[in-house]
C-alpha cells in the first residue's frame, strides 16, 4: 500500500472576481479518475484506475476494490462494492451490517448518526445499533431518499406515493416527522430546508411552508450541513440562496462536467474527462432588505442595501428601474432609501443593488438579484379597492358557500389570511386555476402587513 496518494497535486487554478460578478472560486484538481462521490468532512471516495482513494488524508484505503457507492458516517467511510460492505476510516474493513441486508448495496445516505442502506429495492436504515427496515402506510420506502435539516435536526427526506416525508431518529428507529403532498422528481437538503424540483419548479420546504424560487430547473445538488444549492437551469448552472425569505441567485458559467455532489463546505464537486473540480459558490455581495420579491408598495416604505463585503465594496447603488435612488445610513448602520409610490409611476418596478471594486487593478462591478415590485395605482392596498375583487375573480366561486373554509367577507379573510397565503404561495390555491403570480401574492401580504385596511 502507498502512503500518499498525489491526488491535489495536479493544477489548481482560482477565479476570484471575474468580470460581472464575483461567479465561483474554481478549483481544478486531478485527473484519471473514474468515479467520485463527496464525503464529510471535507472529504471524498475516488475511484482511480489503482484504486480506491480518500482525499482527506492523502492515503489510499484499499487499492483493490472499485466502490459502488459511498457515504460517510461518523467521520468513516463506508463503501458498498458489488458483493460487500465496507466500512473505516484508513482502511477498509467488511463492515457486519453487510451479511443482515437481503442484497448487496445500491445506495447509501447518511442523516445524522443514522446510516440509510437502499438493499434490494428497498431503504434499511442503522441507527441506535439497530438495523431497521421502515415501512410507511404498510409499505417499505423504495422511492428517493436524502439527508436534510428540519429546525436544525437531522433528518431523510423521502418520496413517497403522493408526497414527501420527514424521518428524524428516535429509540425506536426513525419516525415520520413531517409529511407534505408535494410531489418532487428531484430533492436535496441544506441548512435551509429542502430544496425540491417539481414539473421544473424549485421550491423550497423552510420546516414550516414551501416557497417558490426558480422555473426551468433541471438539476439541483445541496449538503445538508452547507447553505444554499447548486442548480442547473435553461440559463446554466448558478448557486442560489435562501436569505431573509427571498432567493438570492448567482450564475455560475465556470461550472461544467459531471455533478457529484457537494461537500460539507457547500463546493459543488464535478468530474469530466480533465479531472475532479470543486467549486465554492461567491457569497452574494449586496441584499436588499424591506423589500420582497412581488411585494406592492402602497405606502412609502424604508428599503434597505447590505452589502457582504463592505471593506473591499467601493460604491454602493440602489437602482429602481435603471435610475439611482438617493442613499442615506439608518440608524443600524446600513444604507437606507425611502421608497414612495407615489413618485413612481402606478404598476411594475424593479430594484438592483450595484457595488463596485477593484481587483488587481481592474474595477469590476456586481448587481444583485433584482427584485421586482408593483406602486399601486392610488392610497394603500385595501379590501375594498384590491382584496375583494381578488376575491371575487379568483376564489369566491367556491369560498362564498360549499367548501369547508368559508372566505366571503373581509373578517373570514383576516382571520384566515396566514392560512390563505399558505395555499397561494405553495400553489395549492386557486383550486384548478393558474396560480396566483407574484404581485397578486404581493397584494395580499402587503394588506396583511398594513393591518387590513
Ligand atoms: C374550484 C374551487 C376552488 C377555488 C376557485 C378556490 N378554492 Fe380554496 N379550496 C377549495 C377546496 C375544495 C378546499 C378544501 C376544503 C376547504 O378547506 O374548504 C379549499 C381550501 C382552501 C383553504 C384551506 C386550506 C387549508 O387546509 O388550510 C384556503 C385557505 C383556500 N382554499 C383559499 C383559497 C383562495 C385564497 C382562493 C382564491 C385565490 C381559493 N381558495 C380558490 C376549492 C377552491
Amino acid at each position: 500500500m502507498r502512503s500518499s496518494y498525489p491526488i491535489l497535486a495536479a493544477s489548481i487554478a482560482c477565479t476570484g472576481g471575474t468580470p460581472g460578478g464575483p461567479g465561483v472560486e474554481v478549483r481544478e484538481e486531478a485527473t484519471g479518475i473514474q468515479a467520485l462521490r463527496p464525503l464529510d468532512p471535507d472529504d471524498a471516495v475516488v475511484t482511480t484506475p489503482e484504486g480506491l482513494v480518500s482525499l482527506r488524508a492523502d492515503t489510499m484505503l484499499d487499492p483493490t476494490v472499485a466502490p459502488v457507492v459511498a457515504a460517510a458516517r461518523h467521520f468513516q467511510a463506508v463503501v458498498a462494492t458489488e458483493g460487500e460492505l465496507l466500512a473505516g476510516d484508513g482502511g477498509l474493513l467488511p463492515s457486519p451490517l453487510g451479511p443482515e441486508l437481503p442484497g448487496p448495496v445500491t445506495e447509501l445516505v447518511s442523516a445524522g448518526t443514522a446510516l440509510w442502506l437502499r438493499s434490494d429495492g428497498s431503504w434499511w436504515v442503522h441507527t441506535q445499533n439497530h438495523l431497521f427496515h421502515p415501512m410507511v402506510d404498510g409499505s417499505p420506502l423504495g422511492g428517493a431518499l436524502t439527508a436534510g435539516h428540519l429546525d436544525g435536526v437531522p433528518v431523510a427526506w423521502a418520496t413517497v406515493p403522493g408526497g414527501l416525508l420527514a424521518l428524524a431518529d428516535s429509540a425506536d428507529g426513525p419516525v415520520v416527522v413531517v409529511r407534505t403532498d408535494v410531489t418532487a422528481e428531484a430533492l436535496a437538503g441544506s441548512t435551509e430546508g429542502l430544496w425540491a424540483v417539481a414539473d421544473g419548479r424549485l421550491e423550497l420546504f423552510d420546516g414550516a411552508s414551501w416557497h417558490r424560487v426558480a422555473r426551468d430547473v433541471t438539476a439541483v445538488a445541496a449538503h445538508p450541513d452547507a447553505p444554499g444549492a447548486w442548480i442547473a437551469t435553461a440559463d446554466g448552472p448558478a448557486h442560489v440562496r435562501w436569505i431573509e425569505g427571498r432567493a438570492e441567485t448567482v450564475p455560475a458559467p465556470e461550472v461544467s462536467g459531471d455533478w457529484r455532489g457537494c461537500d460539507v463546505g457547500g463546493r459543488l464537486w464535478t468530474l469530466d474527462a480533465s479531472g475532479v473540480a470543486r467549486r465554492a459558490a461567491a457569497v452574494p455581495v449586496a441584499l436588499i432588505s424591506g423589500l420582497a420579491d412581488g411585494a406592492v408598495l402602497g405606502a412609502p416604505t424604508t428599503v434597505r442595501v447590505d452589502v457582504s463585503h463592505p471593506r473591499v465594496v467601493e460604491s454602493v447603488e440602489l437602482l429602481v428601474d435603471g435610475r439611482a435612488v438617493a442613499l442615506g445610513i439608518d440608524s443600524t448602520g446600513l444604507r437606507a432609501a425611502l421608497l414612495d409610490p407615489s413618485a413612481l409611476e402606478a404598476g411594475e418596478h424593479e430594484a438592483v443593488v450595484r457595488a463596485t471594486w477593484t481587483s488587481d487593478g481592474e474595477p469590476l462591478a456586481f448587481e444583485g438579484t433584482p427584485v421586482r415590485f408593483t406602486a399601486a395605482a392610488s392610497g394603500p392596498i385595501t379590501w375594498l379597492d384590491n382584496v375583494e375583487p381578488l376575491h371575487r375573480a379568483r376564489c369566491a366561486i367556491c369560498h362564498d358557500n360549499g367548501t369547508e373554509t368559508i372566505l366571503a367577507d373581509r373578517d373570514a379573510w383576516v382571520a384566515n389570511v396566514d392560512r390563505i397565503l399558505t395555499e397561494v404561495e405553495a400553489a395549492r390555491m386557486p383550486l384548478g386555476g393558474d396560480p396566483l403570480d407574484e404581485a397578486t401574492i404581493g397584494v395580499i401580504r402587503t394588506w396583511r402587513d398594513t393591518d387590513f385596511p
